[in-house]
């Protein structure tokens, strides 16, 4: 399968940014955006904005996501949402194992395993976040930290499991800090994710595997890094909080 084949997935991950009244005024604007077809767009949005945000979008040709869940269906897990309660909103995407949960919230693989074992069982996309630090990008040791998260990520998947799954590669050096990996470097990381893939579950699923690219993406990046062979879509922070900036990048998806 070629890179036309696959499905483009634009994503907007808000992190703790936009209150009630925020995310329902840039949602007014958003959901009026151009959207290409076979280009999904999707507003991962702090949980307690869900139900605002799947209320706005309701009839739009944009998704609601969450930016975590949780393994269990409910339980004694403060602070924590499941799965369950995602669904009932309507959500279609979670980010999983993003590396500021890794950072500051000790997501390990395992957890970020359970959590989109979890998705998967109640019809959630989970977006699966890898990528290496600025140190070990400098040591050379990017793949290795890759291979470990991606077979960590997907253990025990059936390929059924895996073919509701995104993967988005992240270096973490790129998030927030306006230092975008150069196109040749996100294409290389994201084919060995491919490649990865290939080898746990076969040819099939890894070519019909969309993967993302973030860290610094924008109106300017985006059509560069979007025509890479094996990046099918963004994860984006920060241009995802302005309609214009990502209108520009959903634009340059087509
Ligand atoms: P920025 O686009 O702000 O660098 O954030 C990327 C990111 O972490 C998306 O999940």
């Amino acid at each position: 399968m070629n890179k036309e084949k696959r499905r483009v997935v634009i994503a907007g991950n808000w992190k703790m940014n936009k209150n009630a009244r925020e995310t329902r005024t840039v949602l007014e604007q958003m959901k009026n955006i151009s959207v290409p077809e076979k280009v999904d767009v999707v507003f991962c949005v702090p949980a307690i904005n869900i139900p605002v945000a799947a209320k706005e979008a309701a009839g739009s040709k944009i998704s609601i996501g969450a930016q975590n869940c949780h393994w269990e269906k409910s339980g004694a897990f403060t602070g924590e949402i499941s799965a369950d309660m995602l669904k009932y909103y309507g959500v279609g995407y979670s980010i999983v194992g993003h590396s500021e949960r890794r950072q500051y919230f000790g997501e390990s693989d395992e957890t970020v395993n359970k959590r989109a074992a979890a998705c998967l069982e109640n019809g959630i996309c989970p977006i699966i976040c890898v990528g290496e630090n600025l140190r070990q990008r400098e040591n050379g040791t990017t793949k290795d930290v890759i291979r470990q998260q991606v077979r960590g990520a997907v253990k025990g998947f059936t390929q059924r499991q895996m073919a509701g799954c995104i993967i988005a590669y992240e270096p973490v050096w790129a998030i927030g800090t306006g230092k975008t990996a150069t196109a040749r470097q996100a294409q290389e990381v994201c084919a060995y994710i491919r490649q990865l893939i290939s080898e746990i579950f076969g040819r099939q699923a890894a070519e019909g595997l969309t993967i993302q690219y973030g860290g610094s993406m924008n109106a300017e990046n985006a059509k560069q890094l979007l025509s890479m062979e094996d990046i099918d879509g963004g994860l984006i922070g920060g241009a995802s909080l302005k309609a214009e900036d990502f209108e520009k990048i959903v634009a340059s998806a087509q």
